[in-house]
């Protein structure tokens, strides 16, 4: 086990590198059981779930080779239709390989994902529209088996425009008989770059991030080299912490437009932000004014996986905020860990009330989750003291050398084997 240590209080200055987008490798990665060609995915980001999604590649009979950055996917030789329990708990991300895994083999067995505790994160859609496809879906001791002869082309309406879905529905249609639409299909920028991936390996989709992905089934994918788009939570996270601790902190190879709604949310705060091509700067020498408002929503809404972070920065604002979390149940359970360091928070239901404080004061708190984590970071690095973050393997799963580049910007934290 090990833990964050942080001595608080500097302002951050310099400039970091953001990371390849780990929402969006993770189903890229899933993709490239679709070819026996091989597929080389640029610029991997050094996390735990990228990690595991690599394993459970291996486990399947894919050849990986790993150049310390790039990542060379063989998949000719996979010869395995089951992701491993022990795998698949740890990475819900494991369930998009349900859509390849059931198009390569017409078989697939997977037990029941795992990835972060928050609340209740039901697979009905994924299932519903693989159904819709023509798989045959049963339930037995905690596994998902699929079977079909066949994948057929179909309408598939989503009751709410759920990520993982639409990626794993996309990941079953490219190779399936016929033309497959997705309504109501989820909007993401990581959405977008999948079909791009797909594109490149010769399918045929269209209409990625709106709200409906028309797919025209190929017989054969192949092989090709892919760098996908930059990760937009873990550039948030860093623009929050700038806000947070004050100073000015530039991050390259980040995509504003993907973060348009909580620049919005900054600039309302009263950072000062300049975005130009492929950079964002962001400058704040004050205390901030809180924001009235943030509701989460699907993109182009607020992100959930900012919610923690956005949450903590209205903690040391001047005024109060209301942040309404809409996608998951329990979201908040960071929440009593920033009470402990002087945090003013009542959660009721979806709803976190924040009044305002000067300032965090140095405490040990524990990360429950990747994002509640990384924002129980930021707070440690903007409060008066010392704080220890416990559980920091939660961040390790989203984050690559994160301590390295709070260090790169003048931030005091050292991790620490307990
Ligand atoms: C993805 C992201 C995660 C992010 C989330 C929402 C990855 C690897 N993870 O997760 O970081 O927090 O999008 O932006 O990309 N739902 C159902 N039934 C289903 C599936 C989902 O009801 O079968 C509901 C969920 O409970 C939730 C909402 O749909 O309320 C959105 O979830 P979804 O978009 O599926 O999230 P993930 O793909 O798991």
């Amino acid at each position: 086990m090990e833990k964050y240590v942080i001595n608080g209080g500097n302002k951050l200055y310099g400039s970091v590198d953001v990371q390849t987008a780990k929402n969006s490798v993770l189903p890229l990665l899933a993709a490239t059981v679709l070819t026996d060609e091989k597929v080389k995915i640029l610029s991997i980001p050094d996390i735990t779930d990228v990690k595991n999604m690599i394993k459970i590649l291996s486990r399947l009979g894919c050849r990986t080779v790993f150049d310390g950055c790039n990542l060379i996917i063989d998949s000719s030789c996979a010869d395995c239709y089951e992701i491993p329990s022990e795998l698949a708990h740890e990475l819900r991300s494991s369930l998009f390989l349900l859509g390849s895994v059931i198009s390569r083999f017409h078989m697939a067995k997977i037990a029941y994902p795992g990835g972060c505790d928050i609340g209740l994160r039901p697979v009905d859609l994924h299932l519903t529209g693989l159904k819709r496809l023509g798989v045959d879906i049963t339930e037995e001791n905690g596994y998902i088996i699929c079977k079909c002869d066949k994948l057929r082309g179909n309408e598939i309406m989503l009751d709410c425009p759920s990520v993982g879905a639409t990626e794993n529905i996309m990941l079953a249609a490219v190779k399936a008989e016929g033309t497959t639409v997705i309504k109501n299909a989820a909007r993401e920028p990581e959405i977008e770059d999948l079909q791009k991936l797909l594109n490149c390996m010769g399918a045929k989709v269209r209409g990625a991030g709106s709200g409906t992905v028309v797919i025209e089934g190929v017989n054969e994918l192949n092989g090709c080299e892919f760098l996908p788009i930059p990760d937009r939570i873990e550039a948030g996270t860093f623009l929050i912490a700038a806000a947070m601790c004050g100073g000015e902190v530039e991050l390259t190879r980040v995509c504003a437009e993907n973060l348009s709604s909580l620049l919005h949310k900054l600039r309302e705060n009263g950072c000062k932000i300049h975005v130009n091509n492929d950079k964002i700067v962001l400058e704040n020498h004050r205390r901030l004014t809180s924001v009235k408002s943030v509701e989460t929503q699907p993109y182009p809404g607020f992100p959930t996986d900012l919610q923690a972070q956005i949450t903590t920065l209205c903690c040391i604002c001047r005024g109060q905020s209301i942040i309404t979390e809409n996608l998951f149940e329990t979201r908040f359970k960071y929440v009593p860990e920033l009470r402990k360091m002087g945090a003013d928070i009542t959660v009721i239901n979806r709803n976190a009330f924040v009044r305002g404080v000067e300032r965090f004061k140095g405490a040990t708190v524990v990360a429950h989750d990747l994002r509640g984590g990384a924002a129980l970071v930021t707070a440690a690095l903007a409060a008066d003291g010392m704080s220890s973050v416990l559980d920091i393997s939660h961040i390790d799963r989203g984050y690559g050398a994160f301590e390295y580049k709070i260090r790169k910007l003048g931030g005091d934290i050292v991790r620490v084997s307990v």
